[in-house]
């Protein structure tokens, strides 16, 4: 197949190009940067610079390449595109992700419908982000909790299902350049359990989210799934671990009234409140199976 990536030099976009080429398909791959051409090219696929929030620079870019199926891999949350991490003001630290998965994915759906493109596969998010009620673990039919950094998912969703297409909602990334951030701040004790550490988060390593896409674009897949290990676990059971992987000393403790004073309410209620989620759908119908089943030997295995 000709399949095109859109943002293939992101965490995710560079381990889903490798895979893609190696099953035989033809990638084209795009970065907003002239300097990452090459690494894309490295990658082994065609490279191409695209401003995914301006139309018509999709528009050709997705009508030279003529691919058979378009992936949105666009996110706009490394230090270049959104400056340094800061949660307190999530407005502004999101704010270009959450055009990206509004205006560029319309984008992208516009000029698939104007080249013939019939299938997409769009990155949604499935963390600590399902809805705060009932139990901690969600599947694909439970509403997504809108927070101010996921707020335009509900959008992309719509508009990728209706449009005969696939989402992706993948767990928190780790591996190969994921989390390098978080693991630095839990090596400096930074990153605390806040109160009793009951939020639940689904992980995922970076090459089980892209060999779930290779499944997804090869299957012409349609509708929501989860893209998450078998173990969505609290915080009070992974941060110590990752820690101890680290080879850090265990996490401080921080109440939550002192944590919303120095991070800001949505990381609190992600750390307090947040549900994890279940990937019983992908693994039932797209015949996915994770390489590592639980962040417990992906953790280990990263950080050894
Ligand atoms: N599920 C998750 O946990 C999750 C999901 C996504 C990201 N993250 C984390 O967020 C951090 C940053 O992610 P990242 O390194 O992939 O970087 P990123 O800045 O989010 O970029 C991702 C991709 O989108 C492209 N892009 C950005 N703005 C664009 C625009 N206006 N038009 C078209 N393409 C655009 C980037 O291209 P260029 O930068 O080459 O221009 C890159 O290919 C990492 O720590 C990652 O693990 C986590």
């Amino acid at each position: 197949m000709r399949v095109f990536v859109a943002g293939g030099s992101g965490v995710l976009g560079r381990r889903l190009v490798p895979q893609l080429v190696a099953r035989g398909h033809q990638v084209t791959a795009t970065t907003t940067s002239a300097s990452k051409l090459e690494l894309l090219e490295q990658l082994g696929a065609e490279a191409v610079v695209m401003d995914g929030l301006d139309a018509a620079s999709v528009g050709e870019a997705v009508a030279a390449a003529r691919p058979d199926a378009i992936v949105n891999q666009m996110t706009a949350l490394s230090v270049a595109h959104a400056g340094k991490p800061n949660l307190r003001n999530a407005g502004r630290f999101f704010a270009t992700t959450n055009r990206l998965r509004s205006e560029g994915i319309d984008h992208l759906l516009a000029a698939a419908e104007a080249t013939g493109v019939s299938h997409v596969v769009a990155q949604g998010h499935a963390s600590m982000n399902g809805v705060r009620r009932g139990g901690w673990v969600k599947t694909e039919d439970d509403p997504l909790e809108v927070v101010e950094g996921t707020k335009a998912i509900n959008h992309l969703e719509d508009v990728v299902v209706r449009a005969g297409g696939a989402v992706l909602r993948y767990g928190g990334f780790y591996g190969p350049g994921a989390n390098d951030d978080q693991v630095n701040l839990v090596r400096k004790r930074l990153f605390p359990l806040v109160g009793a550490g009951t939020g639940h988060f689904s992980w995922i390593h970076v090459d089980d989210a892209a060999s779930a896409t290779v499944l997804a674009v090869e299957q012409k897949a349609k509708g929501v799934f989860n893209i998450v290990d078998d173990e969505p676990a609290p915080v009070s059971e992974w941060l110590p671990y990752l820690a101890e992987c680290a080879g850090a000393k265990p996490p401080r403790r921080v109440p939550a009234w002192l944590a919303r004073l120095l991070a800001g309410e949505m990381v609190v209620g992600m750390l307090t409140e947040g549900r994890g989620f279940s990937n019983a759908k992908a693994k039932r119908e797209l015949g996915w199976e994770p390489r590592y089943p639980s962040w417990r030997q992906g953790f280990r295995a990263e950080l050894a």
